[in-house]
């Protein structure tokens, strides 16, 4: 299993103050150096965190994979395909939340999607779709042509008793195993960290995790190159 690493936190830590550090370019090129496989970053439409300073820079810099998560909303399909990220991880975005808070409703949206990967894919810029695990999203997904989906963790990262774990654990397994079966590319995220990770690592049919707060949280302490590897290990033991 592969690590992405999603720096917008680094981002959201130097508007606090409006100035330029920390920089999220130079925390990209540390995790880079570190093994993470990819930088994610969301260019949100309030740019909160991240800026489109921010999405330009890093595209010059990383050299292992862009994935630029974004709404698709016109303003910001404009900029990633003048920017060419690798790859754009399609989220839902509602101004007042905190953070992504669920899946993307493809099965209710699926005509408006299909022109957007195909505008994408006629840019060579792949697509995932980040979608609860549930198997219409996945139909729905690979329907209008996604390269790959990203399974949306947050209600197994929210999940208080072992047994609610347990069951949205398992609809994570299946949904990844129902995902490789359409031959789509298998991603996973958010709430995702050092404590809730390894059950996730061992599931097979995911091919990448996709992890920002927890190890942005961890740097504060022990330093990102230090966050990154101990990351790394871990997601990687149970293969
Ligand atoms: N994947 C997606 C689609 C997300 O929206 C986020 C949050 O920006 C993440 C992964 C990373 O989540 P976290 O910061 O909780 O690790």
């Amino acid at each position: 299993m592969r690590l992405a690493i999603n720096i917008d936190h680094i981002a959201t830590l130097r508007n606090a103050r409006g100035g330029h550090d920390p920089d999220p370019v130079e925390a990209a090129l540390i995790c880079e150096k570190a093994g993470a496989v990819g930088i994610v970053c969301h260019l949100r439409e309030d740019r909160r965190h991240i800026k489109d300073r921010d999405v330009q820079l890093l595209r010059k810099k990383v050299e292992s994979k862009l994935d630029l998560e974004m709404a698709a909303t016109p303003e910001i399909i404009r900029i990633a395909v003048d920017v060419k990220p690798d790859l754009v991880t399609l989220v839902p975005e509602k101004r007042q939340e905190l953070t992504t808070e669920g899946g993307l409703d493809v099965v209710g949206q699926k005509e408006y999607l299909k022109g957007v990967i195909d505008t994408f894919h006629s840019h060579r810029i792949q697509v995932s779709l980040f979608v609860d695990p549930t198997e219409p999203q996945l139909d729905a997904s690979k329907d209008i042509g996604t390269d790959m989906i990203e399974i949306h963790t947050g209600e197994y990262a929210e999940a208080v008793s072992p047994r609610d774990k347990r069951t949205q654990l398992k609809r994570i397994k299946s949904v990844a195993k129902y995902g490789k079966f359409l031959g789509l590319g298998v991603n996973a995220g958010h709430g995702l960290g050092y404590s809730n990770i390894k059950p996730v690592a061992a599931i097979k049919e995911i091919d990448e995790v996709s992890i920002g707060h927890a190890i942005i949280v961890r740097a504060m302490f022990v330093g990102l190159e230090r966050a990154v590897k101990e990351m790394i290990k871990l997601v990687k033991e149970k293969r």
